[in-house]
């Protein structure tokens, strides 16, 4: 089986002399489809670091990141999925727009990609406030659009930075359900980073990091 991405001695250094920063050390590991790894560690340990370079929009200063089973998926939202830690909704789209947007910009029909961005607001539970505008919607009803924008897309791996964050107990497990249900549909990888004890509790493989040292356990590597 083709992994879908892999990591080989990854390092990555922000800055240089005495200003660097080490985010992250030698972290190697292996996801594969139906992986479904929790990224664990304390605030500045690496994880969104780690998302960054696993997603391909960022390059690491030592080892290498390939993803095998899919080329170079960098900026392919039908490849890789990337829920931010920074939300980067667009202010000036509503919901559904916001969701839609990845599949209108790589061509997809416009009332396919309406269609498609309703059903992965309905996952989330927000079908509700398709219409609302960012600034209409409350602090988890975003986290939530920025989930559904990666679930219509059906990326094969999916990766999550703190996606239960601003949300209670309720939402947190509606919005792993759904990732988790959208994973399975295509068997897909998922990796969520959190440091929420909700999300490492429930996934099998556990990835954990502290300062910048990745550690994998119960990861079929
Ligand atoms: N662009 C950057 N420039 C300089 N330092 C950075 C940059 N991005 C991250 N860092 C540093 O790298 C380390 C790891 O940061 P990272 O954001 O990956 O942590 P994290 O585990 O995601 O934390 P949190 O749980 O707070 O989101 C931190 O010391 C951070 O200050
Ligand atoms: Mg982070």
């Amino acid at each position: 089986m083709n992994a879908l991405a892999m990591i080989d001695g990854v390092g990555r250094t922000f800055g240089t002399g005495r200003q660097a920063v080490v985010a992250l050390h030698d972290a190697t590991g292996t996801i594969n489809s139906e992986d479904r790894i929790a990224l664990v560690g304390r605030s500045g340990s690496g994880k969104s670091t780690l998302i960054w370079l696993l997603a391909g929009l960022d390059s690491p200063t030592r080892g290498t990141v390939t993803w095998p089973a899919l080329g170079h998926p960098r900026g392919d939202p039908f490849l890789v999925g990337t829920v931010f830690q920074a939300l980067s909704l667009v202010p000036t789209l509503t919901a559904i727009e916001n969701v839609a947007l990845p599949l209108v910009l790589h061509d997809v029909r416009r009332d396919e990609a309406h269609d498609a961005a309703m059903s992965a607001l309905d996952l989330v539970g927000l079908a509700g406030v398709a219409r609302q505008l960012p600034d209409e919607l409350s602090g988890g009803q975003s986290q939530r659009v920025a989930v559904a924008r990666v679930l219509a897309c059906h990326p094969r791996l999916i990766l999550a930075d703190e996606p239960t964050g601003r949300i209670d107990h309720d939402a947190a497990r509606g919005v792993l359900d759904a990732l988790w249900a959208a994973a399975d549909e295509v068997s897909a990888g998922l990796v969520v980073a959190s440091h929420d004890p909700l999300v490492y509790e429930r996934f099998p493989q556990r990835w954990r990091i502290r300062d910048g040292r990745v550690s994998v356990d119960g990861a079929p590597q």
